[in-house]
């Protein structure tokens, strides 16, 4: 009996962070698969893929507002919380193998200090980051 209850306490943390991310995948259903579909593989060229392509965004703060700037991310329904959550699970789900080591999470404030202002130009401004980044 005494087993089973440390057993069913040890499982607890897993559940819930099981839970969390049953709860972030959801909300990336709901905002992105339209667009990115439910791998993030998109409809490229028209909507890039968001496989193991963003990585190389995160060396520099503009490349990482650029990540939230991008209109469809945005302006969408998300609150700045639940939007953080969907962008670090993009990132770690689908661009394991280009994240940084370095890699920091966005945090809610992040988010809600860059996504008022949205790119008018998203192609344009991504083809001068990646001139840069290239340097
Ligand atoms: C209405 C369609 C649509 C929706 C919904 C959408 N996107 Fe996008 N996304 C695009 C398009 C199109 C682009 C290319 C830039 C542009 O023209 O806006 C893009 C670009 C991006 C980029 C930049 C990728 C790169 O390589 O430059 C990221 C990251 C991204 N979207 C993430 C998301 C996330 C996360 C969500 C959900 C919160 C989302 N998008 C919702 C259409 C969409």
């Amino acid at each position: 009996m005494r087993l089973v209850l440390l057993l069913a306490l040890a499982a607890t943390p897993i559940a819930t962070a099981q839970a969390d991310q049953d709860r972030v995948r959801a909300n990336y259903l709901l905002a992105c698969r339209g667009c990115h579909l439910v791998d993030g593989s998109s409809v490229p060229p028209e909507v890039p893929s968001l496989r193991d392509t963003l990585g190389q965004f995160l060396s520099s703060e503009e490349g990482r507002g650029y990540l939230v700037r991008v209109p469809g991310v945005a302006q969408s329904r998300l609150n700045d919380e639940e939007l953080a959550e969907v962008i670090n699970w993009v990132l770690t789900e689908f661009n394991a193998a280009s994240l940084p080591k370095s890699f920091r999470p966005f945090t809610a404030k992040e988010v809600a200090k860059v996504r008022g202002d949205i790119l008018a130009d998203p192609a344009g401004y991504r083809e001068e980051l990646l001139a840069k980044l290239a340097e």
